[in-house]
């Protein structure tokens, strides 16, 4: 009997369990065996870690958020950090132990649902071990040129478009600026189409370098026409024109006295409030946005990259990651898949119409 192992990597997307229930329930069908790799591939180190699934086994796991197989983006295989018996950490290869164990158990393909990273280091064990490999991408930040989509993100971007929503009313109230950093380290897709949805009156991304006097004129100018208030949404990796790296949490930046600045959201509402005089107040989504149940959607997109992965390894076509091309699945080499950066088009229709219902991007256009 054929049997294959799944593994979840990287930060958790809602739609991960979709993507399991379908691997088992369409793997099972074809009288394989599956197993679930927990923590990545810690599964595979130790195979007191992979969880035999059924399809009982995860009748009911579709529209929870998470993994249930747990997640992790702490450590590479290749690279692992560990601590010795004297308390030092060292940094040992523990690709060959996962290459052993994957063989003796008789594994003939591992299914790794991951973003960038994952899917790099499974193409790394196709290359260098010869692992049969098949990758699923996974971000919710939907930012990876190969696929037009990645499951999790319409479930962030309803998250955040409801947080907005809500914030309309209390900025309102209060006559205030409200800012509001979502996530997106190297793209603005989260912040542009939640912004869009959610009526924000400013949208900073980082493809468009922002001048925060643009910003503020747009509030000002709001005054004018009687509105008194402002929602402004920035992602995480927006940057001000001249800033030389992100403020993001990830990136960020010490302060003169060596001090954890907050995010870029912080940072443009301080200066808001100093350039305004505008009562402004500054949130986080940060990782709501990658929790709860994922929307309709992101289950059936999550539902059909399984399918399609459970039918490229049939087709043995490893060292491969399953990608929508609408309207269909295509299968993309994973050299490829990990290498393109998808980015917001700063021309795009979306773009253009959000300037027209008179949104700004702190550009001059
Ligand atoms: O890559 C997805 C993402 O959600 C980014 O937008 C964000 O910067 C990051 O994950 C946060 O990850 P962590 O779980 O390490 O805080």
């Amino acid at each position: 009997m054929k049997k294959i192992v799944i593994s979840t990597g990287g930060g958790d997307a809602p739609g991960l369990n979709a993507v399991i229930y379908a691997v088992t329930k369409s793997a099972y069908q074809r009288g394989w065996e599956i197993y679930g790799s927990k923590s990545g591939y810690r599964g595979l180190l130790d195979p007191d870690e992979l969880i035999r699934l059924t399809p009982e086994k995860v009748e009911d796991i579709m529209p929870l958020g998470g993994t249930i197989l747990g997640s992790t983006n702490k450590g590479n295989p290749f690279a692992m950090p560990v601590e010795n018996l004297a308390g030092e950490i060292q940094t040992l290869d523990l690709s060959d132990r996962i290459m052993r164990n994957f063989r003796r158990l008789g594994f003939f393909c591992h299914i790794a649902v991951g973003g960038d990273g994952s899917l790099e280091i499974a193409h790394r064990f196709a290359q260098e071990k010869g692992m049969p490999v098949i990758g699923v991408p996974k971000t919710i930040d939907n930012d990876l040129e190969a696929t037009q989509r990645t499951f999790g993100f319409d479930t962030a971007v309803s998250t955040a478009t409801e947080a907005l929503d809500k914030l309309h009313s209390t900025a309102k109230s209060h006559d205030r600026v409200m800012v509001v950093e979502v996530m997106g380290r190297d793209s603005g897709w989260i912040a542009l189409n939640a912004g869009i949805s959610g009526g924000a009156d400013v949208i900073l991304i980082p493809e468009i370098p922002f001048d925060i006097e643009l910003v503020c004129q747009k509030i000002n100018d709001n005054e004018l026409r009687d509105k008194h208030y402002a929602i402004v949404v920035v992602a995480e990796g927006a940057k001000a024109r001249g800033m030389k790296k992100a403020v993001c949490k990830k990136n960020c930046e010490l302060g003169r006295d060596g001090e954890l600045l907050g995010g870029i959201g912080e940072w443009v509402a301080e200066h808001i409030r100093k350039l305004t005089g505008k009562d402004t107040r500054s949130l986080t989504l940060g990782h709501l946005q990658r929790g709860g149940s994922p929307t309709t959607f992101d289950r059936l997109l999550a539902l059909r990259f399984g399918g399609a992965a459970v039918r490229m390894a049939e087709l043995e076509l490893f060292d491969h990651m399953v990608a929508l091309k609408t309207p269909d699945m295509a299968a993309v080499p994973l050299a490829e898949a990990v290498k393109g950066r998808k980015k917001v088009e700063v021309n795009s229709d979306k773009l253009l119409t959000a300037r027209e219902i008179g949104i700004c991007f702190g550009d001059n256009n």
